[in-house]
């Protein structure tokens, strides 16, 4: 039986892709040789790289015009990809502060050129959305985090963008409908709805790209990776190869409309939970709550040990909130259960009647 794994990322992954991936480690393909031993450029592992795209475009139903890659240097090395590849020489970027991932973003891009941050939620220690900004078209683009892994905060609404939008989903890609045709750029770190850390999903328009007037070092060009089909280099073939079995898993499954529907499910029966327990209580505004992240306190520190024990009892990990947060965090992503989070409110339930 496996755990109940709540873990924020790397996380839990479908136990048939697991199963599907240790067998491709010793005999790829009924060839008698690993994926992980197999050149990138044999047609076996160019298929792999073919279909890893396509799924992306067909369960984010991609408009024309986009090119998907697997880069490496995780959701981080995208923070300064994104400005070297966009901000313009002597031009201006807009960001939105929502917690500590976007903070490193606006960091990196400060190094670039101006940085204006048009909404920060850093007063409330990040537990809301700032809303009410407007966004002008004197910047070269707009950047914003979907959802905020540590803090349990996600926008629900993305703003009508006057310039090119960016977006760091690295934590509910492939949970929830979007429309991409609205983005111009999106980046996600596969080790949360995808597969395991060692790769980042980029999909960019291809016609934003070659404007800034930088000279941009090749590896961290994306037009590099754009001309290559994501194969200048040596791809990271297992991550690419288990972010291919877990969309297939998705698209077998039902595909977003599907997951979106599960993960509304579960963020439904926890939030119930959190909201009529007594023991407990959420950290985000609830307008802006979470449906991968949910952050939680116990509201007396007493049970605390008591809770722990329970939990861990019942087959649950990865429960600890964050330590800027404290409490705990249950992170849904779409490889965990209905029934996992049924458990976690049996739990919370049963507490609260001892
Ligand atoms: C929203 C968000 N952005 C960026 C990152 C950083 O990703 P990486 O560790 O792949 O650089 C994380 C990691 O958890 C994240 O949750």
């Amino acid at each position: 039986m496996k755990k109940h794994n709540f873990s924020a990322g790397p996380c839990i992954l479908p136990l048939e892709v697991l199963k599907q991936a240790s067998e491709a480690v010793i005999n790829f393909n009924n060839d008698d040789l690993s994926l992980i031993e197999i050149s990138h450029r044999s047609q076996p592992f160019v298929d792999v790289m073919n279909k890893a795209q396509g799924l992306v475009k067909e369960l984010l139903e991609i408009p024309k015009g986009y090119s998907i890659l697997f880069l490496q240097g995780g959701a981080s090395l995208e923070f300064l990809m994104v400005p070297f590849n966009l901000l313009k020489k002597g031009g201006k970027s807009a960001y939105l502060n929502t917690g500590a991932w976007a903070k490193k973003a606006i960091a990196e891009a400060k190094g670039f050129g101006q940085v204006e941050v048009l909404g920060d939620s850093s007063d409330k220690n990040f537990n809301y959305i700032p809303k009410g900004y407007t966004i002008t078209n004197d910047v070269d683009y707009f950047h914003c985090t979907s959802n905020n892994t540590i803090y349990g905060t996600q926008i629900k609404e993305f703003p009508s963008c006057p310039t090119l939008l960016v977006c760091d989903m690295s934590s509910d890609i492939f949970s929830r409908k979007i429309d991409v045709s609205k983005f111009d750029l999106i980046y996600a770190g596969a080790q949360k709805n995808m597969g395991p850390a060692g790769t980042t999903l980029v999909i960019v328009k291809d016609e934003i790209l070659g404007k800034t007037g930088r000279n941009i070092p090749t590896m961290l060009d994306y037009n590099t990776h754009i001309s290559k089909g994501s194969m200048f280099n040596t791809p990271p073939v297992f991550p690419v190869y288990v972010s291919m079995l877990t969309l297939q898993w998705l698209k077998n499954n039902g595909g977003i409309n599907w997951v979106g529907s599960i993960n509304q499910q579960k963020a439904d029966l926890l939030y119930d939970e959190i909201d009529s327990n007594p023991l407990f209580e959420g950290t985000a505004n609830k307008e802006d709550r979470s449906n991968m992240n949910v952050t939680f306190l116990l509201t007396d520190s007493s049970k605390e040990v008591k809770f722990n024990n329970m939990w861990e009892e019942a087959g649950i990990n990865g429960l600890k909130g964050h330590r800027s947060v404290g409490g705990y965090r249950a992170s849904m992503y779409n490889a965990l259960p209905l029934e996992s989070v049924q458990v976690l409110v049996d739990v919370m339930r049963k507490l609260a009647n001892n």
